[in-house]
Parts: structure tokens; sequence; C-alpha cells
């Protein structure tokens, strides 16, 4: 078991990472107390994998639990998937003792997170991420919330988990698409924070696909590292946390412009290939360096171009009301080089029209 600790005072937290860990959540959650009874969210796919294992383990400590699922998928990341668990957790008699765990990806985390933070103004609750994206990136941070049709996350608060379980030998299951939108935030940490991160993911990419167990735990442990320090330093994203937007503001335009046809992963590829070439464009970051980005990129699998049939204007309309533009303004974090970036809302209508095109 490896452990990285979100240093955030009273509010902080473990990651507590094990390959085959999901057998052992009921035997901690038993010790750490953190709900008198807990419901379980997971959506259709994952409860039909996990959820009675998860079940189990907290059944074998004596814990009183329950599971609760919505169907899978982004599109369902939204306020009526919010009311309708809401009312569930009610009529089965969820009270401020009891405490949530999201069992799944992204969408999981995100709807079980702003679940807990508005149900009776709070309860607590458990991240058990079981995508690779949601392992090292979403499970971390207390950033939760639900999309609205004018765009992605645009209801939400933060609300830091009391503890995140991390298993990685649920990814085994994982399609390997899902594996991509997962390893598109993963090179994302070695651009913005760690450049021998980087020249590790060049190195090791062909154990990285394979799900080498060791490697694996390497490169998981890393992000959960790196996204914890950057959490601790700014929780609340009044400025350094905005790094870890890197590829995102227009990422986010795609995966929105696509009707989610386009994984958050991946979209996020496309988002960083663009945003390198405003950085290429302004002279912040050198051609080959970009270069090399985006080699490594196409190596894992993604995709590094916004594809043709999707319309420019939808994405340009989610640019301008992504949630962190300020006055119709987006900003963007440019690499200067690999392992450090800048963040700037300077850049010109026509560059970006340009890199979009
Ligand atoms: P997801 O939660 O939809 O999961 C992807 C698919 O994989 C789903 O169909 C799910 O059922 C399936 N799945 C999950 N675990 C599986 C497993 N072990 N085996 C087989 N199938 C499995 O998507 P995601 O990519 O995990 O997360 C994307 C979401 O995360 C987006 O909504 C994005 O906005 C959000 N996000 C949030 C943060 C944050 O800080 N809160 C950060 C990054 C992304
Ligand atoms: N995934 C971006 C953040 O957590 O800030």
């Amino acid at each position: 078991m490896q452990q990285v600790d979100v240093g955030l005072g009273k509010r902080g937290y473990p990651i507590l990472i094990a390959e085959g860990g999901l057998a052992g959540i009921g035997k901690d959650l038993g010790q750490r107390r953190v709900g008198n009874r807990y419901t379980i969210v997971a959506d259709s796919q994952v409860a039909e994998l996990y959820g009675q294992q998860l079940l189990a383990s907290l059944a074998a400590t004596g814990l009183t639990a329950n599971l609760l699922t919505f169907p899978a998928g982004e599109a369902n990341k939204n306020l009526a998937t919010i009311a309708d668990l809401a009312s569930q957790l009610a009529r089965r008699g969820t009270d401020r003792k009891d405490a949530l765990i999201a069992l799944g990806g992204g969408v999981t985390g995100d709807i079980t997170g702003f679940l807990a933070a508005i149900y009776m103004r709070g309860i607590p609750f458990v991240q058990v991420p079981t995508t690779l994206l949601a392992q090292v990136d979403s499970s971390v941070g207390g950033k939760t919330g639900v999309d609205l049709p004018e765009g992605k996350n645009l209801l939400g608060v933060f609300y830091q988990p009391a503890c995140v379980h991390i298993d990685t030998e649920v990814l085994a299951t994982l399609p390997p698409a899902e594996l991509l939108n997962g390893i598109a935030e993963v090179i994302k940490y070695g651009v913005i924070y760690d450049a021998d991160f980087f020249a590790f993911l060049r190195q090791n990419r062909p154990a990285i696909l394979g799900l080498d167990r060791v490697v694996l735990a390497t490169v998981i442990h890393r992000c959960c590292e790196i996204k914890a320090a950057v959490v601790a330093a700014d929780e609340r994203e009044s400025d350094f946390r905005r790094i870890l937007n890197f590829g995102h503001t227009i990422g986010h335009a795609v995966e929105a412009a696509s009707e989610f046809a386009i994984g958050h992963g991946q979209a996020v590829a496309m988002g960083m290939v663009a945003v390198m070439k405003l950085a290429v464009a302004k002279g912040i970051f050198a051609r080959e360096a970009a270069d090399e980005v985006r080699q490594l990129i196409v190596d894992f699998g993604l995709a590094p171009v916004i594809p043709a049939g999707l319309d420019r204007q939808a994405i340009k309309s989610f640019l301008s009301t992504d949630k962190k533009a300020i006055g119709g303004r987006p900003f963007f974090v440019l690499p200067e080089r690999i392992g450090t970036v800048l963040i700037t809302d300077a850049i010109e209508e026509a560059l970006i029209d340009q890199v979009i095109a």
C-alpha cells in the first residue's frame, strides 16, 4: 500500500493506493469511522462490475451499506441525476451522520461529491475511483459538480472527500478508450510540472499501455503526488491550481460541442495540442518541444486534432461560457518548457480561431 497525503489541514486526507485494495476498504472505513452507514453511488456499468465486491467488503466489517445507481455516461452528469439520487437518499432515511462512497469514474465522483456537499447541507464522502482518469486526477482535490446544457461543470462546489481509495486492479476491466482518457491527464502532469516524469512516460509507454503493475502504480502515485501538491498550495483555484487546466479550456469546449461523443481525456489531448500551437505562435514554447509532446500523445494512440466535422462555431461559443472565462474571455495554460507553464488570457481572438480551425 502506498500513501499520498493531501495537506489541507482539517480538510486534509490520505490517498491510499493498493493493488486489490477494494477488499480492504470496509476495514479501513471501520477504523476511520467516516459515517454511521454508507451509500455506495455507482453508474450502471461499474455497479455491475464492482458493486457487490465493495458491499461485501463493508459487510465483512459489520458496516451497513447499500448501493444506488444511475445510468452511465457524461450526459447524465446533470441536475436530474442529482435530484433523483437525493430523493432516494431521503426515502431510505439517510441522515447527516451517514456517508456516501463514489465508486466509479470521474462522472460518478463529480456527481457523488456534489450530492454529498448539498445533501442535508453536507455529509462526508469517500472516493473510490475506477478509471485511470479518476485515479490520477478527478478523485483528488475536491472539485465536484454537474454540467448544464450551456456548458460543462457550470454548477458545483469545492468539497473534499474523507479519503481516496485507489485499487489499481480494477483498471484491468477498463475499455482501452477509457484508459486513453486517463493517459491524456497523465501526460498533462509531465508537461505542466515534471520533465523527469514526462521522460519516464516516454520510456515506459508499452508497459503503461500493457497495464504493467509496477509501472502503473508508479505513474498513479506520481500523478497523485503532483495533484496533492498543487491542491495543497491553492485549494480553491485562486491562481496556481489553474495549471491543472492545461488543454482543458479548448478540451471542455470540444467535449461539449461533440455532445460528449469525444471523451474528456481525448478532448483534453486535442486541447493540449491546440494550446501548444498558441504557445509556439506566441514564441513562448519551442516548436521542437511541442512536437515532442504531440508525438507522445500520438504514440499513446490519442488523436491530436479536433475532428474536421465538429462545428467550430459551437466550440467557440462553449469557449466563452467556460466557467473560468472572465467577461467571456477564456484563459489558457501555455507551456514554456516541458515541466513549466504560464497562464494568460492575452491571446488574440484571431489566433484562437486559427488553432481551432
Ligand atoms: P466516466 O466516469 O464516465 O467513466 C468512463 C466509463 O468507464 C463509464 O462508462 C464507466 O461506466 C466505465 N468504467 C469506469 N470504471 C470502469 C472499470 N474499472 N472497468 C470498466 N468500465 C469502467 O468518465 P471518466 O473519464 O472517468 O471521467 C470523466 C469526468 O471526470 C468528466 O465529467 C470530467 O469533467 C470529470 N473530471 C473531473 C475532475 C475533477 O477534478 N473533479 C478532473 C478531471 C475530470
Ligand atoms: N482537474 C483540474 C483540477 O482539479 O483542478
